[in-house]
């Protein structure tokens, strides 16, 4: 049975919520293999909006499990939030249903304080993160300091762990906020080992060896739906570096971070807006700064699932997208909000940039080049019609037809759903990447 791993193929927000819920009645298990709680993936079943920040989207379908993978880096206090949440809403009755790798990586509030002084520290060239930590959790783990889920189960070992690296922490922030001109935030041992303690406690039913969970469900056919967070252009690795988060969001990590070989894959699905958005600092070479980019952001409610931020929106970019087929593998692409583009007269696709005079059709490796290059446009009409009520492609108005399959032409890879509502099911899934060809 094929396993499938659902990846953003821009600089996140994509959609992945809405197509990975979708997808989720033909999985058995839903696995989360990176990020934390930067996510935001909000769902809409029946008009009612959630927002998920780090359990899988699948949590709203009973009887499937979801799996936080040694991967992400938890938040403890927003994990117990959100799973509070779900049950004051009859959502997650059984505690089986979620499982929580005991060898993710923790965050504390030094890693949330330590990344916003840090963006203070960096001014104009602050990357934009979402505060949320994300960044220092994923240092200290590199730099073998981290302090893992495991950890929170044993007071013993969580009062050293915590006595080892607070300290190295304030250091680091009475620099920051001396130049911030803040006061030092107070953080002692034992009002941290208490709250973290309590939350052990708390997670304490869902912590397990998720890799040994997975491999043992691998080998006995299971269906499972891999869900990425942020998106390729935001990839550590293969990402506009520096503006990037700080894990790998490509296809390749959903083994390691679940702790599975590469074999347990066997299909890629991309998610690409039917245009673009990012949200934060660095280059966007199809950013619109003008009434069209105005109209996408209001029609398309471009705010950010996380913090509330505006999002930056451009026309569709297909180098963008050639480059995600290409590292992340793409077997099918999602393109969603394609309602969004309902009235626009004119319509552009970006198929190569223009570096100093030259004509490119790949994406450069310098965030500076990248910065600098002039977007290469093809124009499409557009069309009138509200695509809300369509459910087969052939239902869709020719000029939609068209640029559906021109981004097929564009960025080598078959559209195999098309999204043309927020709600569940307002979709068109031509092909079930479950179903085996
Ligand atoms: P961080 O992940 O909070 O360190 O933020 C690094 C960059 O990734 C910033 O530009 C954020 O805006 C962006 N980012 C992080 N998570 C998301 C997401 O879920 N959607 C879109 N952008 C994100």
């Amino acid at each position: 049975m094929p396993n499938v791993v659902v990846i953003g193929a821009q600089w996140g927000d994509e959609g992945k919520g809405k197509v990975v819920d979708l997808l989720t009645e033909h999985a058995q298990m839903v696995v989360r293999f990176q990020g934390g709680n930067n996510a935001g993936h909000t769902l809409v079943v029946g008009g009612q909006k959630t927002v998920l920040h780090l359990i899988p989207s699948g949590i709203l379908h009973p009887g499937k499990t979801c799996v936080i993978g040694n991967g992400v880096v938890v938040d403890p206090a927003v994990l117990v939030g959100e799973i509070d949440a779900l049950k004051a809403r009859g959502f997650l009755k059984d505690d089986a249903q979620l499982l929580i790798s005991d060898n993710a990586h923790v965050i504390f509030p030094w890693h949330k304080l330590l990344d916003s002084f840090r963006e203070k520290a960096r001014g104009g060239s602050a990357i934009g993160t979402t505060g949320r930590g994300i960044g220092p959790s994923y240092e200290d783990k590199v730099a073998r300091r981290g302090i893992r889920m495991r950890d929170l189960l044993n007071p013993d070992r969580l009062r050293k762990r915590i006595e080892e690296r607070l300290p190295q922490a304030l250091e680091e922030l009475k620099d920051l906020c001396a130049q911030a001109g803040a006061d030092v935030p107070q953080l002692e041992v034992p009002q941290v080992l208490a709250e973290f303690s309590a939350l052990g406690a708390r997670l304490k039913p869902y912590v397990h060896d998720a890799s040994l969970y997975l491999s043992e469900q691998v080998r006995r056919g299971a269906r499972i739906l891999f869900e990425g967070a942020q998106g390729t252009l935001l990839d550590v690795d293969h990402g506009t570096y520096p503006f990037v988060t700080s894990s790998n969001c490509v296809a390749g990590n959903a083994a390691v971070g679940s702790g599975l070989g590469p074999t347990a894959i066997d299909k890629v699905m991309g998610i690409s807006k039917a245009y673009t958005t990012r949200v934060g600092g660095g280059p966007f070479p199809t950013e619109l700064n003008d009434a069209i980019g105005e109209q996408l952001r209001k029609v398309g409610d471009e705010f950010g699932a996380t913090t509330g931020r505006p999002r930056r929106c451009g026309w569709l970019d297909g180098v963008v997208l050639r480059y995600a087929a290409r590292v992340n593998g793409l077997w099918g692409m999602a393109l969603t909000k394609l309602d969004v583009l309902s009235g626009l007269k004119t319509l552009q696709i970006c198929n190569a940039y223009d570096l100093d005079g030259q004509k490119i059709t790949e994406l450069p490796g310098d965030y500076e080049d990248l910065a600098r290059v002039k977007p290469i446009y093809e124009s499409m009409p557009g069309w009138d019609e509200k695509l809300a009520g369509v459910r087969t492609f052939d239902e869709l108005p020719e000029n939609a037809k068209r640029y559906v399959r021109r981004v097929e032409e564009v960025s080598g890879v078959p559209v195999v759903c098309v999204s043309v509502g927020a709600d569940r099911g307002e979709t068109v899934l031509l092909q079930n990447p479950f179903r085996a060809e």
